[in-house]
Formats: structure tokens, C-alpha cells, sequence
């Protein structure tokens, strides 16, 4: 359903190195797929492309068969995407509650609470939660999106390890009995072990 093909990308202060070369991959529905590499490799600026955030300088990305660009990044950001980015991306001067909303319809207080965040924490400015507080509202916020592609960068890198856990299988459930299609970028084996697929990003190759 999201297909790369032949994309290459370079960041116009650092023309001289690809940062992705040529790639091409099909992502399905219904499956959890992980992406590795070292750091630096280019899987943030993979995740960007799929998200539209950004475009390729070769190549293209469709949804089912449709340039992503055709109907406009804009279209494909709130109907197809919800992102899980890095750095949280949290609203800073909204409450928790107040960014899962902006997520989807779903009921915020249900989706922070299953994400461990207290009524009390709901209530505060996001920026006095710690950060992995903020990434739980984070996941929170994508988990409110009906869109049918999750993308999440890093997003257990400040978890414990059993809220990591609880993580991998509310993405697998979300792959497996969602249908949705699930690509989490990783460093954590243990994400990768329960992804249907695995890929690996090198020198701007998969
Ligand atoms: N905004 C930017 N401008 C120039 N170079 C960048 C920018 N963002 C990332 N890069 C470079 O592109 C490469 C891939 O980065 P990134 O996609 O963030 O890798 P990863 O997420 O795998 O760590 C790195 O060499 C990085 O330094
Ligand atoms: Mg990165």
C-alpha cells in the first residue's frame, strides 16, 4: 500500500552525499515492519519521505498506486500519516490531553490512561512532563489517528522496559488486527525480533 520507488535524496547543504540511493521497497497492510541502521544512516530522512514531509530528489511515493504528491503532501500528512517523530513533537503550551485531541476524535483521557499518564499529569503543561512522559503522550496522540500508516521514529529509545514492551505489542496489535501498515524506526532488538520484517539502511541501500 506505501511504495518507494527509485528514491534517492540529498540535503541541499550536503549535495555531494546521498543520503538515500535509489531505493525501492513495498510496505503492506497488516504488518509491523522495523528499520535499522547506524546512525546517520538516513532513517529519519526515510520516515520524512513516507510521511510527505519532505520530497525526494529522485523517485517517488505512492499509497496505493498514487504519487503522494498528486493529491498534495498536505492531503497525505492528515489522511494517511500519523508519526511518532523523535524529538515528540508535542504542542508546548497545550496539556496532554489537549494534543492526543489533536491526534483524532478518540477519547484522549482513554488513550493517556492506557498509556500510563496519571489525571493529574493530563492536566500539566507538556513541556514539565519528563521525556518519557512526552513520548507516551506522543504515542498517545498517533494512537488517537485513523490514518492506515503509523510511522514512529525511536519511539521506545525513552521508555523502561516494560512500557517498551507494552508498546511493541499496542503497534503489533495495531499491524495485526488494525490491518494497518506499521514502520517503527529502532534500536532496540527486542522491537525488531517482534516486526514481521526487518530492514536494514546502508550506505543510502536497504
Ligand atoms: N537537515 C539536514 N541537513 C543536512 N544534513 C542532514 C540533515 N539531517 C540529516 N542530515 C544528514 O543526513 C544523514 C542521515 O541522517 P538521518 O536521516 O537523521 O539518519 P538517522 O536517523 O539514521 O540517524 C546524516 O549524515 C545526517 O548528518
Ligand atoms: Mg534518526
Amino acid at each position: 500500500m506505501l511504495e518507494v520507488k527509485n528514491v534517492s535524496y540529498f540535503y541541499k547543504s550536503q549535495k555531494d552525499k546521498l543520503v538515500l540511493d535509489q531505493i525501492s521497497y513495498q510496505f503492506e497492510k497488516g504488518k509491523m515492519y522495523a528499520i535499522l541502521g547506524t546512525s546517520g544512516s538516513g532513517k529519519t530522512t526515510l520516515l520524512s519521505l513516507l510521511a510527505g514531509l519532505d520530497v525526494p530528489v529522485k523517485g517517488e511515493i505512492n499509497v496505493s498506486g498514487e504519487n503522494i504528491s498528486s493529491k498534495g503532501l498536505s492531503y497525505h500528512r492528515k489522511n494517511n500519516i500519523s508519526l511518532v517523530f523523535q524529538n515528540y513533537n508535542l504542542i508546548d503550551y497545550l496539556t496532554p490531553v489537549e494534543n492526543v485531541m489533536l491526534g483524532g476524535k478518540a477519547d484522549a483521557e482513554i488513550l493517556l490512561t492506557h498509556m500510563g499518564i496519571d489525571s493529574a499529569t493530563r492536566k500539566r503543561n507538556v513541556m514539565k512532563l519528563s521525556g518519557g512522559q512526552q513520548q507516551r503522550v506522543a504515542i498517545a496522540r498517533a494512537l488517537a489517528s485513523k490514518a492506515p500508516i503509523l510511522l514512529a521514529d525511536e519511539p521506545t529509545g525513552n521508555l523502561d522496559e516494560a512500557t517498551a514492551k507494552d508498546i511493541i505489542s499496542i503497534f503489533k496489535d495495531l499491524a495485526h488486527e488494525q490491518g494497518k501498515c506499521v514502520i517503527v524506526v529502532t534500536h532496540s532488538k527486542e522491537l525488531a525480533e517482534e516486526a514481521d520484517d526487518i530492514l536494514f539502511l546502508k550506505d543510502g541501500k536497504i
